[in-house]
């Protein structure tokens, strides 16, 4: 029986630091509130020009093929997680299969958010175990630098994001136990519009509460328009408090399921790699888990929330950082729009 392992990992962060502080220059906010609010002391923004969601990508792939033990040419499938592509279409998948001269190979684009990185990852590992492909590349890459509002009126939303990128390399393997065991992925649309982007967007608003008065024709299309910049509807949107209440009871549940269906507990768990969503969050999963502090791997401090590259970037970190070792039980969560939800179980 063929199983997943991670071969490969990498991630790539741009260089440009921007504090808590450096965002008051932009907006009323501070350093107290959004550390207090979501333990975030700075992020990383791409370059405004040249650098995007795939060059980014391509880096931290470079280094996940590498340590792979492969090269760009014997990658023989492409799975992209994000939620700020290059174009509206097509999506990035192709551009780096291009630009990293990959050969005709498959590329797909998943668009789910935070857990686009876990979603990616149990498709990646369906392919695997069938054994339709032995050297799947996922990536997940967000450039949010390029969307966000950084008014005070944005400021609720933008403080939490930041950019970066992190893939890995899988192959099979038929060690018995080892690699990835098991992937739960969910969705909840109920509350779609909680946390969103609607705009460019081919509904014309039909599913919002408050369609925004706009002249008729533009209502039906997917322009960016003046008037959207201007009230703010052109940014993304979240209900900061639905999506904490939502997620703090989702990632137990999912890291639970994870659990029982292998038949282990939260104390067999060597370090479990939270979606950076917000240090709260992940401090009050591990309060119900009753996971120690050596169980849990935070960077959120540092990077921001990335979406679908933080749980990628987190798990190289700790990787590098000597955090997981040979044997190890390593959970994987995360949680985002839409709402979707899923965990990946892998032994490393
Ligand atoms: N700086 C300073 N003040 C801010 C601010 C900022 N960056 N953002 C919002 N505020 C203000 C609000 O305007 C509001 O002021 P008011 O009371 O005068 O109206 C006050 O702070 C409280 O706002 P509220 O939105 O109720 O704060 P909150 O306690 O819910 O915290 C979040 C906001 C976003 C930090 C919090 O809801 C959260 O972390 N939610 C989860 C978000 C998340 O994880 N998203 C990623 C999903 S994968």
């Amino acid at each position: 029986m063929l199983q997943s392992k991670i071969a490969g990992i990498g991630y790539y962060v741009p260089k440009n630091v921007y504090t808590n502080q450096d965002l008051t220059r932009f907006m009323d906010t501070s350093d107290e509130w959004i550390q207090e609010r979501t333990g975030i002391k700075e992020r990383r923004y791409a370059d405004r020009i040249g650098e995007t969601t795939t060059t980014m990508a391509i880096e931290a792939s470079k280094i996940a093929i590498e340590r792979a033990g492969t090269t760009a040419q014997d990658i023989d499938f492409i799975i992209f997680a994000t939620l700020s592509p290059d174009y509206y279409f097509p999506g990035c998948g192709v551009l780096l299969q291009r630009e990293m001269g990959m050969g005709e190979i498959g590329a797909l684009d998943i668009r789910n958010q935070c857990s686009g990185f876990v979603y990616a990852l149990s498709i990646a590992d369906q392919f695997i175990k069938t054994g339709m492909y032995k050297n799947i590349l996922v990536v997940g890459s967000e450039k949010h630098s390029f969307a966000l509002d950084y008014s005070t009126r944005g400021r609720g939303v933008s403080v939490i994001f930041g950019d970066g990128a992190g893939a890995v390399v899988l192959q099979p393997t038929t060690e018995e136990g080892k690699g990835i065991l098991s992937t739960h992925l969910h969705s909840d649309g109920a509350e779609a519009e909680k946390l969103a982007m609607y705009y460019p967007g081919a509904s014309g608003g039909i599913w919002l509460d408050n369609k925004p008065e706009w002249p008729e024709q533009e209502l039906g299309g997917m322009l960016m328009t003046k008037e959207m910049l201007e009230d703010g509807t052109a940014f993304p949107y979240m209900d900061g408090q639905a999506v904490f209440k939502k997620a703090v009871v989702k990632f137990p549940e999912v890291i639970g399921e994870a659990l029982a269906k292998n038949n282990l507990t939260p104390a067999d768990i060597n370090l479990l790699v939270p979606h950076q969503a917000n240090l709260r969050i992940a401090q009050f999963v591990q309060k119900t888990l009753r996971l120690r502090d050596d169980q849990v791997f935070n960077n959120i401090q540092r990077y921001g929330n990335t979406t679908a590259a933080s749980v990628p970037i987190a798990l190289c970190e700790a990787w590098e950082e000597g955090k997981i070792k040979d044997g190890d039980l390593v959970c994987l969560a995360a949680f985002g729009a839409g709402f979707t939800w899923g965990s990946a179980l892998i032994r490393w």
